[in-house]
């Protein structure tokens, strides 16, 4: 296991801008991945941002089968996604409640387009591209705020609607 240590809002790294990958296929690459998916893993997240391990690079991870933190999702297929674009289709926004392993214990609700279109590359470079709705439009929107130095709270609408999660589902 290749576990990081995942940074915490406030952190100077998950403010900046990442950086594109521009060599693909290297040791470095794969070992990056490993510690994501490691590290995404052990803290039972449904995704994981490059910059969250401390690596400020446009690279994110995200799938699960079924995950504790978030019970009714739809699975979501396991992705590398690197250099990330992504285009929403139609203007159709919808609230949902998300967390963040860099905010841990908290809980808030996200406005977030519900379709979209993502495109970018594998770990070998190959360029590939994705539609996406709900939960999966979701993630991906949340772990590319992330190369952006964007973290879910910026994007909540009222802070009523954030808070600790044993609070909330209490
Ligand atoms: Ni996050």
């Amino acid at each position: 296991m290749a576990e990081k240590k995942v940074l915490r809002m406030g952190h100077p790294i998950l403010r900046k801008t990442a950086q594109n990958v521009e060599e693909f296929g290297t040791a470095a690459l794969s070992q990056l991945l490993i510690d994501m998916e490691d590290t995404m893993k052990v803290e039972g997240g449904v995704g994981i941002a490059a910059p969250q391990i401390g690596v400020s690079l446009r690279v994110v991870v995200f799938g699960f089968k079924n995950n504790a933190r978030y019970p009714e999702a739809s699975p979501v297929p396991f992705t590398v996604l690197i250099n990330p674009k992504i285009e929403f289709i139609g203007d159709e926004i919808e609230d949902e409640w998300e967390g963040c392993l860099s905010v841990p214990g908290m809980r808030g609700l996200v406005p977030r387009h519900r379709r979209l279109k993502y495109s970018g590359y594998s770990e070998k470079g190959v360029f590939f591209e994705k539609y996406a709705e709900d939960f999966h439009a979701r993630v991906v929107q949340h772990e590319c705020d992330h190369l952006d130095g964007i973290l879910y709270p910026m994007r909540i609408k009222n802070l009523l609607s954030f808070g600790y999660a044993e609070e909330l589902e209490a």
